[in-house]
């Protein structure tokens, strides 16, 4: 828990400016991102967060839970100062869930802000929510928690021992207890980078000095990240793609299962804007969407991908019914094109075993999609604009 958000609760909830959905945000200056002060006359944005519906998991009641989805709206405020750069989220949620104890079966709330990491040529982005091969993101991860039950003094929470299954008792039990009681893990704040899926790695070495926390109120909870602009992995001027991720214990999200934003720009108020970026992030496919719905069909994409609830679900590809809530244009146009520079992995092939979505090839994985590189622009754009629209609704 950080003192800002403690003495923000005292402060008020600011008043929150809705902006249209992809506007760019304004990161204002200040003098110190520390001071809780900055929070009281921010203005927040609302960004609209969709549930990350590519691959369902290989768990009945989650699936049961998130089955048509909907999206979310957060507000999100951010402000610089000559070293760090913060960022406070706000979203609703009718539960306060903390993970706790060692039951693997509870899941909590939590919230994560994501960063394009330092790459020589800044676009295209990377990947959302993972990155991409030479195009790293760093991801910072705070849950809500109680004191979590933690037996090996590692921080890592993921491997817990049932105290039921320790096998002793008596003294030796509270002995036992009273070393976990020691190790137990109170904040749960988690950097990650990576470079594609399942390469997420825990940044563990102290190069990143973050500082997370988040509180829960009458409208729900409020989060506040703040990192340096410079360091090892980032080097954040001008214009900061960013995209926040939210999960909701109560429908038991975790790791994939969780509502995500597409990359968001925010502005760092009195530096030059990176355009090319923020019109990236902000306009419109021009394509057609009713000419691409139609030659999408024509070009067999349906036969592959489940484009709506409604569609019956295929084990075949990602399902594309959120793709236009939480991906770019500019992604949406690359998988197209070029559908191995980014590859979905998939499910286990042991359960799924006719339906692999990559083969390895020279240890290069390559997409089992076609390559629609034969179709003109402007039908490409028009697949692109019809995918845009594949979201589902706020709840
Ligand atoms: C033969 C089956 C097949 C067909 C046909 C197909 N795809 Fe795919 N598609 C896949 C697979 C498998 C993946 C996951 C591997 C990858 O990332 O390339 C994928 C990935 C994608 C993605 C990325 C999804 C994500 O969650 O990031 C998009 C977007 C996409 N396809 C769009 C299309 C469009 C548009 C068409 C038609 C023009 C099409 N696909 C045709 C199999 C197919």
């Amino acid at each position: 828990m950080n003192k800002i958000l403690t003495s923000l609760l005292s402060l008020g909830v600011a008043a929150s400016a809705a902006l249209a959905a992809n506007s760019a945000i304004t990161a204002v200056k200040v003098a110190n991102v520390e001071d809780a002060a900055v929070w009281s006359n921010a203005k927040f944005s609302d960004v609209t967060l969709y549930p990350q519906t590519a691959i369902e998991m290989n768990d009945k009641k989650a699936n049961e839970l998130t089955e048509n989805a909907k999206a979310k709206k957060a507000q999100v405020a951010a402000v610089y100062d000559g070293k760090n750069m913060a960022l406070m989220v706000k979203w609703a949620d009718g539960s306060k869930d903390l993970q706790s104890g060692y039951a693997s079966t509870t899941y909590s709330d939590g919230f994560a802000v994501q960063f394009a990491g330092a790459t020589a040529k800044p676009q295209p982005l990377p990947y959302i929510g993972m990155g991409s091969v030479d195009r790293p993101v760093v991801v910072h991860l705070q849950k809500a928690n109680e004191k979590v039950y933690e037996p090996n003094g590692n921080k890592d929470v993921g491997n817990q021992i049932n105290r039921q299954q320790t096998g002793v008792f008596g003294q030796e039990l509270a002995e036992f207890d009273a070393k976990v009681a020691s190790l137990a893990v109170t904040d749960y704040e988690r950097i990650f980078v990576g470079e594609g899926f399942r390469s997420l790695t825990e940044v563990k070495d102290g190069s990143v000095k973050s500082n997370s926390s988040m509180v829960y109120g009458t409208n729900g909870w409020s989060g506040i990240l703040t990192r340096p602009l410079k360091d090892a992995y980032v080097n954040l001027s001008g214009t900061v793609p960013v995209s926040i991720a939210v999960w909701d214990g109560s429908k038991m999200g975790r790791n994939g299962l969780k509502n995500l934003s597409s990359w968001i720009a925010i502005n760092l108020d009195g530096q030059k804007p990176n355009a090319a970026m923020v019109s990236d992030l902000t306009t419109d496919s021009k394509g057609d969407a009713t000419k691409g719905k139609a030659a999408l069909e024509a070009n067999g994409c349906n036969g592959c991908h489940q484009m709506n609830a409604a569609d019956p679900k295929s084990f075949m590809a990602p399902s594309l019914k959120n793709v236009g809530g939480y991906s770019t244009a500019a992604y949406l146009r690359e998988s197209i094109l070029k559908p191995s520079a980014v590859v979905v992995p998939g499910y286990n092939r042991n359960a799924h075993s006719n339906t692999p979505w990559y083969n390895l090839e020279k240890g290069k994985r390559i997409s089992t999609m076609t390559d629609y590189s034969h179709l003109d622009k402007a039908t490409v754009e028009d697949i692109v604009a019809y995918l845009k629209t594949l979201k589902a609704e706020v709840e």
